[in-house]
């Protein structure tokens, strides 16, 4: 039966990421043969990348259930040791934005994922003591945006750490192409790489925009997704050539008038802009210093003469 979903479910019909798609299978494959739950995997990279599809897959080819949560999800240990107990030998947990959660709740993962065993404390007071539970072998899947913001001890407990990197254009554009197929949609080969080129290096961005675009083309009645309507539907969104939108522009803008053009501090910038620092830092920061637009100095962001010349304003230096 034909799978009709954005997300991919097996590991053959993930697009991009090659090499961390090879090593991942084999891995797999090494798991499978010994009869053995997969090592833990830590995913990290900026959001919209696939880190939960690669989880979903993961499981999925390994034949195991995965069960998911998310690191501020987890409010006390009982929340985490409910979730470890209901873990069948070889199963996932997968915990989005590891880096979220709380020390105390982090520590007992520790003992779980090296020794598959947790410590639980029993009565009250003077009665107090631990009591040891076993657990299955199983894998735990950790993603976050921020590796760095990991502790040492739970990074040090994943055998397997991927960095997930942005996707080139023609990735975008054949998954743009794949989610067309879901939609039941017809798109050119132009107009899928116009929404490649607009979407930041990202999958979820590639998908929000052909949804948005399939909109337009729809109520135009147009047979199918071309590159006028492309260009007509992404400028009405105002989403730029490069896939800068206007919070982008008015990051750089800010930035120029406020500031000369930095350097200016990160929690500066987001108080200004009205923005959350772990939002401007995570989802706006990442794709503007990857197209070289912002760099990061010792005295804070800067915004660089390829910014300005793309904006058309005279680059004076601070
Ligand atoms: N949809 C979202 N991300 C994808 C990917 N990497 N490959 C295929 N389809 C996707």
């Amino acid at each position: 039966v034909a799978e009709y979903s954005l997300r991919p479910k097996e590991l053959r019909s993930y697009i991009g990421q090659e090499k961390l798609k090879q090593k991942i299978n084999v891995y797999i494959q090494a798991a499978k043969q010994r009869s053995e739950s997969l090592d833990h995997v830590l995913l990290y990279g900026p959001p919209g990348l696939g880190k939960t599809t690669l989880a979903t897959i993961i499981a999925n080819e390994l034949g195991v259930a995965i069960k998911t949560t998310t690191g501020p999800a987890i409010e006390r240990p009982g929340d985490l040791v409910a979730l470890l107990n209901e873990l069948e030998p070889g199963d996932v947990l997968f915990i989005d934005e590891i880096h979220r959660m709380q020390k105390s709740i982090e520590e007992i993962l520790y003992s779980a994922m090296e020794d598959y065993y947790i410590d639980i404390i029993v009565g009250q007071d003077a009665t107090a003591h631990p009591v040891r539970f076993p657990l299955p072998p199983f894998t735990l899947i950790g993603a976050t945006t921020k590796a760095g913001m990991l502790s040492a001890p739970l990074r040090a407990r994943f055998g397997i750490v991927e960095r997930m990197d942005y996707y080139t254009k023609e990735e975008l554009a054949q998954i743009v192409t794949r989610s067309a197929q879901v939609f039941e949609t017809q798109i050119s080969p132009t107009g899928a790489l116009e929404i490649a080129s607009r979407s930041r290096g990202t999958p979820r961005v590639a998908n929000r925009l052909l949804k948005r675009v399939r909109d337009f083309a729809e109520v135009a009645r147009k047979p199918e997704i071309d590159l006028e309507t492309v260009r007509y539907a992404l400028t009405m969104l105002h989403v730029d050539e490069k896939g800068l939108d206007e919070t982008d522009h008015k990051v750089l803008h800010t930035m120029i008038e406020l500031y000369g053009g930095g350097p200016v501090g990160l929690n500066t910038l987001a108080a200004n802009l009205g923005e959350e620092t772990e939002t401007l830092a995570d989802m706006i920061e990442p794709y503007l210093m990857q197209i070289g637009f912002i760099k990061r100095t010792a005295r804070g962001r800067m915004v660089t003469q390829k910014a300005y010349e793309y904006l058309g304003i005279p680059f004076t230096q601070n």
